[in-house]
C-alpha cells in the first residue's frame, strides 16, 4: 500500500470524490476501529488543506470523547448539546460555522481556530461519533465540504463501533 493518498483535484468536490475510494481501500479487510479511524483521519487531513485540526469525538456513555485526530492537543470530553460538536450530535446534522466567535457556546480548544465544520457519524440512525474539522481561517467550510464529507461520514458509520 502506498504511504500517502493521491489527491490531485483542484476543486474541493473533486478532492473529496478522489479521496473516498482510497479511504475505502484503507479500511477494507481491517476490523480494528482505532486503526481505521487513525488512517482515515490522516488521509482526510491531506485532502482538507484548510484544516488546522481534524479528528473524531466518539460517543461513550452519552458523552463525546476525543478519538484519533491530527493537530494540537484538544479538549477531551464534550457534552451532547454543547459546542459545535455537541450540537451536531444532538441534532444529528452537519453544522457549518463560518465564524466560531458567532457560534454561541463554541468550545475553543485552540484559540487560533476561526471556522469549523462538524459532521455526525451515524450507525443504524444512532450517533456513534462526530467528525470535526477546524481551520485558522474564517469561512473555510461550506456546503461543498458538507456534501463531500457526507459519504465519508457514511463510510465511517460502517466501521466496528
Ligand atoms: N470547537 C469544538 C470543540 C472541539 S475542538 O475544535 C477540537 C466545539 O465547539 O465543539
Amino acid at each position: 500500500m502506498s504511504e500517502s493518498v493521491a489527491i490531485a483535484g483542484e476543486t474541493k468536490a473533486d478532492r473529496y470524490r478522489e479521496l473516498l475510494p482510497q479511504l475505502r481501500g484503507l479500511v477494507d479487510g481491517e476490523p480494528d476501529l482505532v486503526a481505521n479511524l487513525a488512517n482515515i483521519v490522516a488521509a482526510l487531513r491531506e485532502c482538507v488543506t484548510a484544516a488546522s485540526w481534524l479528528g473524531v469525538y466518539i460517543m461513550r456513555d452519552g458523552e463525546l470523547v476525543l478519538g484519533p485526530f491530527q493537530g494540537k492537543v484538544a479538549c477531551v470530553r464534550i457534552a451532547v448539546g454543547r459546542g459545535v460538536c455537541g450540537t451536531a450530535a444532538a441534532e444529528k446534522r452537519t453544522v457549518i460555522v463560518p465564524d466560531v466567535e458567532k457560534f454561541p457556546g463554541h468550545i475553543a480548544c485552540d484559540a487560533g481556530s476561526r471556522s469549523e465544520i462538524v459532521v455526525p457519524i451515524l450507525r443504524d440512525g444512532i450517533v456513534v461519533a462526530v467528525l470535526d474539522v477546524d481551520s485558522y481561517d474564517l469561512a473555510s467550510f461550506d456546503e461543498e465540504d458538507a456534501a463531500g464529507l457526507a459519504p465519508i461520514a457514511e463510510l465511517l458509520g460502517t466501521l466496528a463501533w
